[in-house]
């Protein structure tokens, strides 16, 4: 017999820290991830297996179907949007190949398992494009289904992959007369950026906010690469991984959409500026945008509207402004430096 697992793609970035802890700790699921670089060793006592490799070797993802019965996965793995413009075809392969490959194999798993199989897909506030700053402060939340027209490749590889993931759930092989019998329980949050007390993120554009409380922290100067006025939607991890675990229980009936906006608080570098600095007086923050980076963060949304969340699976952050500062990210921060 096979196994019954979970696979977490992605397994050492931030979510996957995020998660794997969240589920290890309540220790009802066996836990496969999976990542292109080493797994942390606090991780490796919550997970059952770890793959060392690339979503890109299918022969890799061939051999998981013959040692288990996946039935959901949370595909973290990802270039980041800073990164990705970098070298956009490689970040085209890893972002969107890399998750057709994801897809097949959850397809493969339902026909196998004769029951669909979940798929739980990390979108994010990059799939949007606002034209300029007017627009973004005319427009203030953004609904799901509108500023669709990113400017990033990662946030078209997202907005793109969303379809995909729509196509898969709903109209995989739908010439075929057994194409609507073990299909794909698609499920996307598009997140705001994220801010974690244990991990510091690589390779996005919205980094400013968590790099420049970890070197207050550290007490290292910073130098945020947006203007002050910069304003954006952000979140908790820990409310990143309630939003993906509320997400994963709902019946499949409640929900109405695929892809679901979910944010916590909006605020602009200068404000997070103002909180970190009376956290960690001494630290030393400077501003120094760097203009590309700038205009990517200009053409995200300075909020989202999560209305349908709220609605259709009662979707609502623990953790307010106030609450995220003073009673997780400050004293976890502080204590680990
Ligand atoms: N935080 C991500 C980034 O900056 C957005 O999803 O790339």
């Amino acid at each position: 017999m096979r196994k019954e697992v979970v696979l977490i793609t992605g397994a050492n970035g931030e979510i996957g820290h995020g998660l794997i802890t969240h589920l290890g700790q309540q220790g009802n699921v066996n836990i496969v991830a999976l990542d292109v670089s080493p797994l942390d060793e606090s991780l490796k006592p919550y997970c059952n297996r770890f793959i060392l490799g690339d979503i890109l070797d299918t022969m890799l993802l061939g051999r998981l179907v013959v040692e288990f019965e996946i039935h959901t996965i949370y595909h973290l793995a990802s270039l980041l949007s800073t990164k990705a413009e970098y070298n956009p075809e490689t970040a085209h392969r890893v972002n969107v190949e890399g998750t057709l490959n994801l897809l097949r194999l959850a397809v493969e798993q339902s026909q196998w398992q004769g029951r669909s199989v979940k798929f739980l897909y990390p979108s994010s506030i990059a799939a949007y494009g606002l034209p300029n700053l007017e627009v973004k402060e005319r427009v203030g939340k953004v609904k799901e289904n509108e500023w669709c027209n990113p400017n990033t490749m990662y946030g078209c590889n997202k907005l793109y992959v969303e379809q995909l993931g729509r196509y898969y759930a709903a109209h995989y092989r739908q010439l075929a007369a057994d194409h609507d019998k073990n299909t794909i329980d698609f499920r996307a949050l598009r997140f705001p950026g994220l801010i974690s007390a244990v991990t510091i993120p690589t390779g996005g554009t919205s980094d400013y906010a968590p790099e420049m409380l970890h070197a207050a922290a550290e007490n290292v100067p910073y130098a945020c690469f947006v203007r002050p006025d910069t304003r954006l939607p952000f979140m908790v991890m820990p409310d990143a991984i309630k939003a993906l675990l509320d997400l994963e229980e709902v019946p499949r009936e409640r929900l109405t959409q695929y892809v679901y906006n979910v944010t916590s608080f909006s605020l602009t570098a200068l404000e997070i500026y103002d909180i970190v600095k009376a956290a960690f007086p001494r630290s030393t923050i400077t501003f120094s945008p760097h203009q590309s980076r700038q205009n990517i963060v200009d053409s995200w949304p300075a909020d989202v509207d999560d209305t349908s969340a709220r609605q259709d699976w009662n979707w609502s952050p623990e953790y307010d402004q106030q609450h995220a500062f003073a009673d997780y990210l400050i004293p976890a921060i502080r204590k680990r430096y």
